[in-house]
C-alpha cells in the first residue's frame, strides 16, 4: 500500500497535522507540502491531502492538487479557525471534497481547529465592524482565546488514530 501526504499550509498548523498523520504511516512514506505535489498520482494507492480552510473552502494551492488527485482512495484532513462540529466545518470538507474529479468519497477525513494568525485578526476587525459576522465581537474574541492553543496534543493523537483507522480500514 504506496501512499503520500501532501499538505498545504501558511502558518504550521496544518504542516503540524500532516506530520502527525505520518508518523501512523509505513516507514518511507513521503510526506510533501503542496508546491511539491507530484506531476503524476498515479502510482500511489491513497493519497493524504491537507488544507487549511479559506473562505469556507480549500485553500487555493490545496484546490489545485485536489481537482487532480485521481486516485480512488483520498484521505482528506483540514485545520480552521472554528471548532470541527460546527456547521461551517462540515461545509467546507464538504465544498473541498466536491474539487476532487472523479467524485471519489473520501475514505476517512479530519478536521481540528488551527490558531489564526494575529495580524489576520486584527485586519479582519479594522475591516468589518462590530456586529458585522467577521468583526469584532465578545464570542470571536473568545473562539480565537480557544483556538490559539490549537493543533494541540490531543489534535495530534487525533490524527494519528484517524490515519491509523484509515490504513486498518484498507486492510
Ligand atoms: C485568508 C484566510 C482565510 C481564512 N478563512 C477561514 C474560513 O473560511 N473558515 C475557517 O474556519 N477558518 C479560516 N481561516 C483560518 C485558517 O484556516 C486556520 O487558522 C488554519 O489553521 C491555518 O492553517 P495553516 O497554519 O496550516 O496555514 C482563514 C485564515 C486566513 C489567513
Amino acid at each position: 500500500m504506496k501512499s503520500i501526504v501532501i499538505y498545504s499550509s501558511r502558518t504550521g498548523n496544518t504542516k503540524q497535522v500532516a506530520e502527525a498523520i505520518l508518523t501512523a504511516l509505513p516507514e518511507g512514506t513521503a510526506c510533501v507540502p503542496v508546491n511539491e505535489a507530484p506531476a503524476d498520482l498515479t502510482a500511489y494507492d491513497i493519497v493524504f491531502m491537507g488544507f487549511w480552510a479559506d473562505q469556507g473552502n480549500a485553500d487555493k494551492a490545496a484546490q489545485a492538487v485536489l481537482k487532480r488527485i485521481d486516485t480512488d482512495k483520498v484521505a482528506l484532513f483540514a485545520t480552521l479557525g472554528v471548532p470541527p462540529m460546527l456547521p461551517h466545518a462540515k461545509e467546507t470538507m464538504v465544498a473541498a471534497t466536491g474539487l476532487l474529479p472523479k467524485g471519489q468519497t473520501p475514505v476517512g477525513t479530519f478536521m481540528c481547529q488551527g490558531k489564526v494568525d494575529p495580524k489576520v485578526i486584527e485586519m479582519m476587525y479594522k475591516m468589518f465592524p462590530e456586529g458585522h459576522p467577521h468583526g469584532r465581537s465578545a464570542e470571536r474574541d473568545e473562539r480565537h482565546r480557544l483556538g490559539a492553543t490549537h493543533p494541540d496534543e490531543n489534535d495530534l493523537a487525533n490524527a494519528v488514530a484517524f490515519a491509523k483507522e484509515v490504513m486498518a480500514n484498507l486492510g
